[in-house]
């Protein structure tokens, strides 16, 4: 039997960005939060590098703004920069006050007793990024988890997909609110009815519509589509950021090598020991991720070889050990050394800089629901994202999103009798290779064609089959019982024929957006929105 539940805030997605905000509500709120697999599946667990903040001496606040819109390649607006900078202090120290065990740098000499350890990644040009050695999200994850535990008001359910958002409008009732949104318990395999004051797309982004890519499974585009869906517009979807140094082996999934190994002064050869950076960029190494996922690119394509080299053996084999023991241990399961080889690595998808167009609350095109972290398109990230600017987007868009929440909160009541999810048209399906055959082939075309490189013709092949899958996929939704895979499928499908589209609209190359067919950048910067057929309505 299938249940309602009813919460006056429904998170979707259990990472930096949803914990963030459930522990910033009121504890009067009842708050539930949902995990498609279990808690720690999502991103934030995986990332590595850290959190991107203005906490040096020497550094400022201009500097930081100034290097996001230098990466960000004349797309990213200035003011949810400079917001976001601006809290960038007081979102590190609230997450001092949870516990976050952030490395401490026993040489600190700084005035105001400053006593962590800050390294260095691409675009930056400041030391400014915290930390928990190489493992900073499963630091974060963990330590937010296990305060959320202790927090009584705070449901944390896992094994729960959201299917879609309910929406005054689909329920053909006045006006345009959201009221929640229909999930399949796995556990049961009934869709439940949960009814929420408000809600909150915090689902993290769609890398996994590419077939190599850095993030875990549930990477699927879900709070996208699903916005989408509901009548929201997004923005600026064809910016998919490219991580330069995934590691090469055929055992290692989705492995990244964090870009800290750079900062922190390793280099990029080629197979015969050559460095290649500097001829691509001054920044060599060190420029933003944009350049050096396409100069890897172009030497593996100029070269016919399989993956470039990452080499940090340079360095002392104990500094290497304690600021990278993750990356360490891990190359060391697959018979690499890291203080005495080089590290065989390739691009991979790893950030959707784009997504659910918001304001400075996180809120959507529909009352009642917002959107934040990478689920989100605020206008931080431009055309290119600077590394560990997102995370810090997570807890600054969480708070002000909670903030919001509470200011609208005496205004909103709880919504009542919504219908329930009716399956009486549908069985369980017999074909379930329909699902696996069209994720595969979902997934090579757009690493073939809607990849690093992109040309007009190659856009064109991928918007044909996308618009083919799309329709075979929605003939199996409105037929057959809804699973996580036919779930992630659709949204996937969704989400990749809104980057296809947006990537068609961009007559330039910019940032991540690189296209054979127009090299040049166009004299006016200007973002990709797209609106749904009933936007406005
Ligand atoms: O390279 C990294 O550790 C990734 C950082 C990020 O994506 O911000």
């Amino acid at each position: 039997m299938s249940q309602h539940f009813q919460h006056d805030v429904l998170v979707i997605g259990s990472g930096a960005a949803g914990l963030t905000l459930a522990l910033t509500l009121p504890s009067h709120l009842k708050i539930v939060v949902l995990s498609k697999g279990n808690l720690s599946n999502g991103s934030t667990y995986w990332a590595q590098g850290g959190v991107a903040a203005v906490l040096d001496d020497t550094d400022t606040i201009d500097s930081h703004v100034q290097d996001t819109l230098v990466a960000g390649a004349g797309l990213c607006q200035e003011d949810a920069v400079r917001f976001t900078v601006e809290h960038s202090r007081a979102a590190i120290q609230w997450l001092i006050d949870q516990g976050v065990p952030f490395t401490r740098d026993d040489k600190s000499d700084h005035e105001d007793g400053f006593e962590y350890h800050l390294t260095r990644e691409g675009g930056h040009s400041h030391r400014r990024i915290i930390h928990a050695a190489d493992a900073t999200g499963a630091a974060i994850f963990n330590t937010l988890l296990e305060q959320a535990r202790q927090r009584p008001n705070i449901e944390l359910l896992e094994q729960r997909v959201a299917v879609d958002l309910i929406t005054e409008r689909k329920l053909g009732l006045e006006g345009q609110r959201c009221l929640g949104a229909y999930v399949l318990n796995r556990g049961t395999s009934e869709v439940d009815t949960f009814h929420a004051r408000f809600t909150i797309l915090a689902s993290g982004g769609a890398s996994k519509v590419y077939l190599y890519t850095s993030n875990p499974d549930g990477a699927c585009g879900d709070g996208i589509a699903m916005a989408w869906r509901a009548g929201c517009r997004v923005g600026n979807l064809e910016f998919n950021q490219f991580h330069p140094t995934c590691l090469y082996h055929p055992q290692a999934k989705s492995f990244l090598i964090t870009e800290a190994v750079r900062g922190e002064g390793g280099l990029l050869k080629l197979p015969n020991g050559e460095r290649f950076m500097q001829r691509f960029d001054e920044r060599a190494e060190l420029a933003p991720r944009d350049v050096v996922a396409r100069a890897i690119d172009h030497e593996m394509k100029r070269l016919g070889i399989d993956c470039v080299y990452l080499d940090i053996s340079h360095k002392p084999a104990e500094f290497v050990k304690s600021h990278f023991p993750t990356v360490y241990e891990r190359c060391l399961d697959f018979g690499i050394d890291i203080t005495r080889q080089p590290i065989p690595v390739v691009p991979a998808a790893h950030y959707t800089c784009g997504g659910v167009v918001v304001d400075q609350h996180g809120r959507t095109d529909i009352p009642g629901l917002y959107a934040i972290g990478e689920t989100s398109f605020t206008g931080l990230h431009g055309a290119n994202r600077m590394a560990s600017n997102s995370l810090l987007e997570c807890f600054v868009y969480g708070h002000s999103a909670a903030e919001d929440i509470v200011q609208q909160l005496p205004d909103v009541t709880m919504p009542e009798n919504l219908p329930t999810w009716d399956a009486s048209q549908v069985t369980d399906s017999d074909e379930d290779v329909i699902i696996a055959h069209n994720w595969d082939e979902l997934r090579r075309f757009m690493w073939d064609y809607v990849g690093i490189v992109r040309t007009n013709k190659r856009l064109q092949r991928a918007q044909h089959r996308v618009r083919l899958l799309l329709s075979e996929i929605d003939e199996f939704y409105s037929n057959y019982k809804v699973s996580r895979d036919l779930i992630e499928l659709r949204n996937l499908a969704q989400v990749a024929e809104l980057i296809i589209r947006s990537a068609m609209l961009r007559h330039e190359s910019r940032g991540l957006h690189y296209t054979l067919d127009y090299p040049d950048q166009l004299p006016d910067a200007r973002d990709t929105i797209l609106a749904p057929p009933t936007f406005g309505d």
